[in-house]
């Protein structure tokens, strides 16, 4: 199983490097923020997860928590067996809520969490092994587009897809049609998909919660610019940029960015190239998307599903929305 997850990792190094290329040679210069999770990267992510700003991790904890009942009855309506497969299943901090009540109510299912981060996947994998002995677990390390192709679909079982966390939020609009629709033609009519969408609230609060007052997230950033010049031999300066996020509160978007504070020249020694940076030059690293309920619904009925029930917090900040495949 580890090795699996170790081989798989690889291929996924490879690709870091072409991808890097693209983004500080475009026009208007990114770096794509799945590369965030790197083993320094989970680490702070736990921290960010924690920080009484980020509200979102403690409101899905809540749903799963209050509604775990009513889940697994969702869960298993329609056959007693299922796989439960997790895309971006990180430390499963949540998830294991929902497994340990799955198990103590005695149903019938095997876990394959999904996460293009291979440490936090082994991490995760040997905590399960331990806490709950009786659970199969399938452990896939890759990107989630590469790793929906890797699902076995040769078993007849019903299967049900977590989402979770809102990392649908960090896809654009076409990425989160063209994600959920290759998802749907995965799976088979009464097939379902639980999605965690962060809503609309208090612009302040949204922003604030990727604006911390102790700086996790900034450094959640700059962790990036550390690890590419620690894999890529590049020579980033942290100092030389500033973290600077903002919410636009018409579309419902976080877009953080990094900075440039002077002109400067970054060399990337593995890729053979140096990238000019003008002063206040900015490199963009992330979006959060923020969804309304017309949005959600909207979303499940263009890409292949209908949406069946959403789950909420006691603030409504967040839903994990169950959604079922059409025929
Ligand atoms: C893991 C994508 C849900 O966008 O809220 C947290 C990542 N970035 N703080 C988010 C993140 C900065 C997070 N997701």
């Amino acid at each position: 199983m580890l090795t699996e997850v170790i081989e798989s990792t690889r291929a996924v190094n490879r690709t870091f490097a072409e991808d890097i290329r693209k983004g500080l040679t475009a026009d208007k210069k990114y770096l794509p923020s799945k590369y965030l999770y790197n083993k320094r990267g989970d680490e702070i992510f736990q921290e960010i997860m924690a920080m009484p700003e980020y509200y979102l991790t403690r409101a899905e904890h809540e749903i799963f928590t209050t509604h775990q009942s009513a889940l697994l009855e969702k869960f298993s309506e329609g056959s007693e067996k299922f796989q439960l497969i997790e895309f971006g299943a990180g430390d499963g901090m949540k998830t294991k809520v929902l497994l340990q009540h799955f198990i103590d109510q005695q149903a019938d299912f095997s876990y394959i969490p999904i996460d293009i981060s291979g440490n936090i996947l082994e991490k995760l994998t040997s905590d399960l092994q331990q806490q709950m002995p009786s659970l199969a677990v399938q452990p896939i390390c890759d990107d989630y587009f590469k790793a929906i192709g890797k699902l076995d679909t040769s078993q007849h079982e019903h299967r049900v897809v977590l989402f979770l966390g809102a990392n649908i939020g960090n896809f654009n609009p076409d990425e989160s049609r063209t994600f959920l629709g290759e998802i749907a033609s995965h799976l088979n009519p009464g097939d379902r998909l639980m999605i965690g969408f962060d809503l609309r609230k208090d612009p302040r609060k949204i922003l604030n919660a990727y604006f911390d007052h102790a700086g996790v997230t900034a450094s959640f950033k700059f962790n990036l610019l550390q690890r590419i010049n620690e894999e890529l031999g590049a020579d980033f300066n942290p100092a030389n940029f500033l973290y600077s996020p903002i919410y636009e509160p018409m579309k419902g978007t976080i877009k953080s960015y990094l900075v440039s504070t002077v002109a400067q020249t970054v060399h990337l020694q593995a890729l053979d190239l140096a990238v000019g940076l003008d002063a206040w030059e900015a490199i963009y690293m992330e979006r959060s998307q923020k969804f309304t309920l017309k949005e959600i619904a909207s979303l499940a009925e263009q890409t292949g599903f209908k949406l069946v029930e959403n789950f909420f917090d006691s603030h409504q900040y967040f839903t994990d929305s169950l959604w079922e495949v059409t025929g």
